[in-house]
């Protein structure tokens, strides 16, 4: 089938990263759905379809509604995600459990109705959207990267388990990036007005507030997806973004422990 027919599914395509991906593909010809809870958001020629991916009725309307039009998924995107901030001891386990459904428990809804269309039609590519947070944990957002960290291992698991049906998992490490992430994310109650982190965590948070809103252009996402769908055999992860941020991250595994923290420390002024 040539490329260019491919059906692709992109989650969290009213805004930021998802947007940018979604209109990219349509203008190299793809047939593209994007879904959103506001689904008139969407950008031209995407086809909008409404999800909420915490809820397992919405995510099975959902791919329903794209099988109604389409005869097959190539392609799917899990991208919808947001973030949420505060010290560790702070966030209560509602808020924790908002963040793994969301960025952790939606990408796993999506897989579980997706897979079986894969491979009743014996081939396809499920891209995750995680984080360069999903390979080093940030400080204040311990549960936004454990999210992520989470989604990588499901995405490596999930890699072997569906090889033997041509089914490839990959996973795309964003660093910053200018999108509506900053204003979605969730400051939880207590780190608000708390005694023990406060100046630490207002400090952290305005380093990562500068961060993204000075961070790359969507498109350069949006343009490496499209190699990812084009590539023959496509690795099982991908960075993009910032060279700095992308390079400490390279680091990691030649860095003994006690620099990385110390890097990490001077970096968010903690
Ligand atoms: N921006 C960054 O610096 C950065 C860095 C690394 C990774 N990422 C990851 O990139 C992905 C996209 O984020 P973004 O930066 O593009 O943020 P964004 O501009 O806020 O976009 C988030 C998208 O997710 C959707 N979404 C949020 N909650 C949802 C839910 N419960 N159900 C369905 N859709 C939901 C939103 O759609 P509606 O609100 O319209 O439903 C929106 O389209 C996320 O997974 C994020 O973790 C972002």
């Amino acid at each position: 089938m040539p490329d260019t027919k491919k059906v692709v599914l992109i989650t969290g395509a009213s805004s930021g990263l998802g947007r940018a991906c979604a209109a990219h593909l349509v203008s190299k010809g793809f047939t593209v759905f994007g879904t959103s809870r506001q689904p008139a958001e969407m950008p031209a020629g995407v086809q909008p379809i409404a999800l909420d991916v915490t809820n397992d009725v919405s995510v099975e309307q959902a791919v329903t509604a794209v099988l109604a039009k389409a005869p097959r998924i190539d392609v799917l995107v899990n991208n919808a995600g947001m973030g949420v901030a505060g010290s560790l001891e702070e966030t209560t386990i509602e808020e924790a459990k908002r963040q793994f459904e969301v960025n952790f428990f939606g990408a796993m809804r999506l897989c579980q109705q997706i897979i079986p269309v894969m491979r009743g039609q014996g081939n396809g590519r499920i891209v995750n959207i995680s984080s360069l947070a999903g390979t080093i944990g940030l400080p204040f957002q311990a549960l936004y990267s454990a999210s992520k960290f989470a989604l990588e291992g499901l995405s490596e698991a999930l890699r072997l388990e569906l090889e033997p049906f041509n089914i490839q998992v990959i996973v795309v490490q964003p660093g910053d990036f200018r999108t509506r992430f900053t204003a979605s994310r969730r400051v939880v109650a207590a780190a608000q007005h708390s005694p023990v982190y406060g100046p630490r965590f207002a400090t952290a948070l305005q380093r990562y507030v500068s961060e993204e809103n000075n961070g790359a252009d969507p498109q350069l996402v949006a343009e490496l997806l499209h190699r990812i769908i084009l590539a023959r055999s496509p690795r099982l992860s991908y960075r993009v973004g910032a060279w700095s941020q992308r390079f400490l991250v390279g680091l990691r595994p030649f860095l003994p422990d006690k620099l990385l923290i110390r890097l990490l420390a001077s970096y968010y002024n903690l």
